[in-house]
């Protein structure tokens, strides 16, 4: 089996590679690919040295699966090559999540949604990945109606020109700004771009997947996403508005039987998720699991997430693993 991974050299990708050998893919043929300028550099994967190809020779070497983390540009131009050599591929940026043909994926919740024709898989928003990891037993259960969803969203998700800025800022030095503002002692109200109606990219990407995923077009979806001086995942206030009534204790119940979601809720002692904890862990914590007084059949959570984990890479290797197990063994 042939493995290719396009983006090798960025953020993600240096987790892709790290969870890639963590689930036994060093055992395959690698192929590490990124743009023009890191044709011929050397990247560590398994134990061994790979020399960075571009991404028309891994085209032409006809992986079975192809994993992408380059942008959408890259992915809208070079994923169709892929799949008209027959490679799967799994693109973790937002260039395909909303096509109705693509399947949209977090294999614990929906992975029965790839078919053996799927040449082109999406892998949602980090945002969303760990939102939806807490929400889906509970819309099984109760139904969701609306959701009021307020993020803290680690510098991580822009990538490494945005991780220097913090570091660099941090250490009194001058650097290239990923945003428009310092992030170091500052947040701001502004994740992707500004569309017309006021509302960011980062923001509709959060009403639009919730739904593809979950299955479910008639959630009501609000969001504020801010971008916080953080660097070991993204954090969310989820407000859950359910159709049904809920049981608080069966709440609880069903959030620990979620397969990858662990609840952390003491608050006597001061336990509840956090970016700190949650960094290079697989898993989705959430905590804060209380009743909203303010309104009938209403719920609080707090979910955290390591981003380039379980929203990024771990997600992508976890569809490539299916992928590989259904339709290319
Ligand atoms: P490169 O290192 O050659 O620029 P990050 O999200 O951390 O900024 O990383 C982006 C990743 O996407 C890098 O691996 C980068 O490669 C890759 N990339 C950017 N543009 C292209 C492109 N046009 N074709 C292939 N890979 C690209």
């Amino acid at each position: 089996m042939k493995i290719a991974l396009v983006g090798a050299t960025g953020l993600v990708g240096g987790v892709m590679r790290k969870v890639l050998e963590e689930r036994g893919f060093g055992q395959y043929d690698f192929i590490p690919a990124a743009s023009a300028r890191s044709i011929g550099r050397e990247i560590d994967f398994a134990g061994r040295k790979y020399k960075m190809v571009s991404v028309e020779d891994a085209i032409a070497a006809a992986p079975d699966i192809a994993i992408f983390s380059a942008g959408s540009g890259p992915s809208l131009q070079y994923a169709p090559q892929f799949a008209a050599k027959g490679t799967v591929v799994i693109d973790n940026s937002s260039a395909w999540r909303s096509n109705p043909e693509i399947p949209l994926v977090v294999p614990e919740i929906n992975g029965d949604v790839i078919k053996s024709t799927d040449k082109i898989i999406a892998n949602p928003n980090c945002s969303t990945i760990q939102m939806v990891m807490a929400l889906c037993p509970l819309h099984k259960r109760y139904g969701i109606k609306r959701l009021v969803i307020s993020t803290y969203q680690s510098v991580t998700g822009t990538g490494m020109k945005a991780v220097n800025q913090l570091m660099k800022e941090r250490a009194g030095e001058s650097c290239e700004k990923a945003y428009p503002y310092q992030i170091d002692m500052n947040l701001f109200p502004h994740g992707g771009t500004f569309e017309d109606n006021g509302y960011t990219t980062e923001e509709i990407k959060l009403v639009n997947e919730t739904r593809k995923i979950l299955r479910d077009n008639d959630i009501q979806v609000t969001a504020t996403v801010a971008r916080v001086p953080v660097t070991g995942g993204h954090s969310e206030a989820v407000n859950v508005e359910f159709k049904e009534e809920f049981d608080l204790q069966e709440v609880f119940e069903l959030l620990r039987n979620m397969p990858g979601l662990v609840v952390q809720d003491d608050p006597a002692n001061n336990i509840y998720p956090m970016p700190m904890w949650a960094k290079d862990k697989d898993e989705v914590f959430v905590g804060r699991i209380r009743r909203d007084f303010s309104q009938p059949k209403t719920l609080n959570l707090w979910v955290v997430g390591d981003n380039l984990r379980k929203g990024a890479a771990t997600n992508a290797v976890q569809i490539a693993e299916l992928v590989r197990d259904k339709f290319l063994k």
